[in-house]
């Protein structure tokens, strides 16, 4: 199938970091479809060479499973071709019309991986210059808009030029193989769906974690804050799999719709959940791996004073017949005491007790998304430390570990979703009604953080956060995973 992939924003971070190399990864392992272009779009006057060339020395700095050889990497270059645009003139498009007119793919998508304040120029230009052909699929990158108002304005637009099936919302959390194995284990086996329930279940935690700071892009994080940046997507998108209801059949639309019912089951905000519920918080010097690391308001680009929050935790409850009385709590930030990302689901106690047992650690399954990628199920095991106490139980754990399954080398989550936009799968993508949603969601907390003068409470880096996330967790009469 010839498809012709145009990258806007071809010479910036996301292009570099992480579609060439899950575009690359894909051509690698012979998923991508032959006969394919891969367009770069930038101001830069560049040649194909050139922009060959750019990648290429780009590629020294990206993790790859294996570095490509010269020739190896020469035939994924042949490739590559670049168009010299600025975004606002409506010539610019005609020449990129040109390109795509050399000759005819079965489908054409366009990438948006520029500032999302581009993204309703761009729609509107391929439109001008009827480049909005029903062979045409469109990428939108997260953030979508930084309010509800702004996320409706952009989807407005782009429903104007594109219908819904077109419209790819990436949200690359949703194309990590963990997360799809959520679904697998959910949907695929009947062990735990019957558990699956606020009569099994006692609460359950996402923890997004980071060990990275803004790296440089604390002008563009300064905008956004952790609220919106992992919140509002990430997190509720991992909420909606841990939490939504089997779907009719595993088409997109059942899918969604079901992550939807989630959304509007989200428990409304009030002024004392908001106050006691939400936690906000800011990186200040500490040591991260060893290495000591300056503040956020330190960073490039942040201001001295900056109400920007590098850390959220909140509770919150999906108030339907499954989940009713269950907290959700949901953790991320930067600059914390380690990458992992993980969902812990703590199943309630046994009604009675007939053994002696810490209950600590078991009775709880966890779905590590990374650095590793699989399941681990905590239970209690007569024990053989004590040796006078027969009937004492302590903490096993059944560990299964998808890399060493299935192999290390596995599909990565923007190269399963590239090849899902390029062959028009759109299982793993948003539909606009569900950012909608989410964005309702957040608001309040938004409105609420810019009333308040408090601005959040700083924590070092290195650790996990300011010790009220361990405090509001404690409310419930719960602790995060590693306090346990
Ligand atoms: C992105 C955020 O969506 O996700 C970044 O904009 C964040 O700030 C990144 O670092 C985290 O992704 P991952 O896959 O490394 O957990």
């Amino acid at each position: 199938m010839a498809f012709d992939l145009v990258l806007f924003g071809g010479t910036g971070d996301l292009v570099w970091r992480k579609l060439m190399p899950a575009l690359f990864q894909a051509f690698r392992h012979g998923t991508l479809p032959a006969g394919g272009r891969i367009i770069g779009v930038g101001r830069d006057d560049l040649s194909a060479e050139a922009y060959r060339e750019l990648i290429r020395t780009r590629f020294d700095k990206v993790e790859l499973a294996k570095r490509p050889s010269v020739e190896e990497f020469a035939r994924f270059a042949a490739l590559l071709e670049f168009v010299r645009m600025d975004l606002s003139r409506p010539d610019d498009y005609t020449r990129l019309g040109a390109a795509l007119a050399e000759r005819t793919a079965d489908t054409v998508v366009m990438y948006m991986a520029t500032a999302p304040t581009l993204f309703t120029t761009i729609c509107e230009q391929l439109a001008a210059a009827g480049l909005n052909t029903p062979q045409t699929r469109v990428v939108l990158e997260k953030p979508l808009g930084h309010d509800l108002a702004s996320n409706r304005a952009i989807n407005d637009t782009v429903r104007r030029v594109f219908t819904e099936r077109q419209v790819f919302r990436i949200d690359h959390y949703l194309g990590k193989p963990a997360v799809q194995n959520l679904f697998a284990l959910r949907f695929g086996n009947a062990l735990f769906e019957p558990l699956w329930r606020r009569e099994h279940i006692a609460n359950i935690q996402i923890t997004m974690a980071e060990e990275l700071g803004v790296e440089k892009r604390g002008a563009f994080y300064e905008t956004t804050g952790a609220l919106r940046d992992m919140v509002q997507n990430h997190a509720l998108q991992l909420l909606c799999a841990i939490g939504m209801e089997p779907p009719i059949n595993s088409h997109a639309d059942a899918i969604r719709d079901e992550k939807l019912k989630v959304l509007r089951s989200l428990k409304p905000w009030t002024a004392h959940t908001l106050a006691q519920d939400v936690i906000r918080g800011q990186y200040s010097a500490g040591t991260v791996a060893g290495a000591t690391v300056p503040g956020y308001r330190d960073e490039l680009g942040v201001a001295s004073h900056s109400p920007t929050e590098t850390f959220v935790a909140l509770r919150t409850e999906i108030s339907n017949w499954r989940w009713a009385g269950v907290p959700f709590f949901i953790r991320t930030g930067k600059r914390l005491a380690g990458r992992d990302a993980h969902i812990v689901v703590n199943f309630r106690p046994t009604p009675h007790a007939i053994f002696n047992s810490q209950l600590g650690m078991a009775n709880r399954l966890v779905i590590n998304l990374q650095p590793r990628d699989g399941l681990e199920l905590h239970l209690l095991a007569q024990g053989q430390e004590n040796r006078r106490h027969a009937q004492t139980l302590a903490p096993v754990q059944l560990d299964l570990d998808f890399d060493k399954r299935f192999g290390s080398e596995r599909v990565g989550a923007y190269e399963r979703l590239l090849l899902d936009v390029i062959d028009g799968r759109l299982n793993l993508f948003v539909r606009s009604d569900e950012q909608e949603e989410a964005w309702r969601w957040v608001e309040p907390i938004l409105n609420h953080w810019a009333a308040d003068p408090q601005g959040p409470r700083p924590y070092a880096a290195g650790t996990w956060g300011p010790s009220a996330a361990s405090a509001m967790i404690a409310r419930d009469g719960f602790c995060w995973a590693e306090e346990a």
